[in-house]
């Protein structure tokens, strides 16, 4: 199966496999007027006026630009019902904190993960992931981390691979056992618990990374680190929720342990960016978040890629402090809000975050040889993206050479 893209104005993409940090991670290629043929599902050539002689189909993109697919490294599809009565009570003044305090938060999240069944979790996950291909996400992360006890993880683990194994998108999990402390159980008869399952989930093959959220509200450094020790020798990778409500120090766990991603890290101290510049750590940040919890605590990117530390940006999405997959919206906030270029942003949605899921040899970027997941959108250049902001800009998303989102009108 061959298709050529044709028609487009321009493309913008990096090239290679590996994190554009420092200088790099504004280093962007552009290509005028040329088009792209995928031959089972792979990129084969890119060029002006590329034959359609021997394609099955072309696809006209009206002189729209050309991305890489995006690569969101960071969601929480999986849950049982969404909490939009959090989110008023946010805007009449109560802080994420009291809200998790009285019980709400992460905890109303997991009696209703508990109760849920995998048919229903599953068919929550497939509207979720509807939307993100609606956005332009062609690959992302998904984790666990509502259920929060062995039988519950385990069910929402097996809800995120069963939707893997049937999807065209390049997937990777991540068993979320530490997201918070349920009410009920003690912190060390929990870490215990969440211990042992990491051995059983690694064992069983459920899961690429183990994640835990380092904040007050959550696990501090030490509990953190007894978790991550032990997916460490489970041969997990490691993300990290850290420093989302305050400057926690999560950070310098990256001294310790072997951490593939640092995500949030709204909140930094210059202690934490050495150490993550030495070991060469990708910091995910994830602004829209700080955008709806309405603290706009957001952080200065500028400062870490002045260290040479590789910056993605990731959606969040979940039922609780980000309810939205909108890539655009979280281009126009990082832009606007964390001292990033337009370019910056380029690579952090999409080699960067490629990079730091391990598929960076696959997606990530436009070049020959790597997978055909693109964005066709329908505006004269990618600055015009920042400048649509909450818009859609859209026409098709595309995997593996396939469309598999196109924006249509009745009339
Ligand atoms: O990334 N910080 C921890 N976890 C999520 C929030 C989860 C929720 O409130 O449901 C986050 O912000
Ligand atoms: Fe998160």
């Amino acid at each position: 199966m061959k298709t050529v893209f044709k028609n487009i104005s321009k493309i913008y993409t990096s090239n290679g496999n590996t994190f554009q940090a420092g200088a790099l991670q504004g280093a962007v290629k552009i290509y005028s007027n040329c088009d792209i043929a995928v031959s089972n599902g792979i990129i084969t050539d890119i060029d002006t006026g590329i034959s359609h002689g021997s394609a099955d189909d072309v696809v006209d993109c009206l002189g729209g630009i050309c991305l890489p697919g995006f690569i969101d490294s960071h969601t929480h599809p999986v849950f049982a019902a969404t909490r939009q009565d959090e989110f008023i009570d946010r805007l009449k003044g109560l802080s994420y904190e009291e809200i998790t305090e009285r019980g709400g938060g992460i905890h109303a999240s997991i009696e209703k993960a508990r109760a849920a069944s995998a048919e229903e979790l599953f068919q929550v996950l497939e509207r979720n992931v509807r939307q993100f291909i609606s956005q332009g996400i062609t690959s992302f992360e998904a984790k666990s981390g509502y259920a929060l006890d062995r039988k519950g993880e385990l069910k929402l683990l097996k809800v995120l691979n069963r939707y893997r194994e049937g999807s065209e998108l390049d997937i990777k999990i991540t068993y979320l056992g530490g997201h918070l402390l349920p009410k009920g159980i003690s912190s060390e008869e929990f870490i215990a618990q969440v211990k042992s399952t990491i051995k059983e989930v690694a064992d069983d093959g459920l899961a690429d990374y183990f994640d835990v959220w380092v904040e007050d509200i959550a696990f501090d450094l030490k509990q953190a680190g007894e978790m991550i020790a032990e997916a460490d020798n489970a041969g997990l990778g490691v993300r990290i929720h850290a420093n989302e409500i305050s400057s926690f120090g999560g950070g310098m766990l990256a001294e310790k342990y072997p951490l593939t991603s640092i995500d949030h890290f709204d909140f930094f101290t210059d202690e934490e960016l050495e150490v993550i510049a030495r070991k060469k750590i990708n910091i995910t940040l994830l602004p829209m978040t700080q955008f709806s919890l309405g603290t706009e605590d957001y952080p200065d990117a500028s400062l870490l890629i002045k260290k040479g530390i590789p910056v993605s940006l990731a959606t969040d999405f979940n039922p609780g402090t980000c309810y939205s997959s909108n890539i655009q919206f979280l281009a126009q906030i990082a832009f606007m809000k964390c001292g990033m270029d337009v370019y910056e942003i380029l690579n952090a949605l999409t080699i960067n975050p490629a990079a730091s899921l391990q598929m960076a040899e696959m997606t990530g970027t436009i070049e020959v040889g790597k997978h055909g997941d693109l964005v066709i959108m329908d505006i004269p250049d990618l600055e015009s993206m920042f400048y649509a902001v909450g818009m859609n800009n859209i026409r098709y998303t595309v995997k593996n050479g396939k469309i598999i989102y196109r924006r249509t009108y009745e009339s």
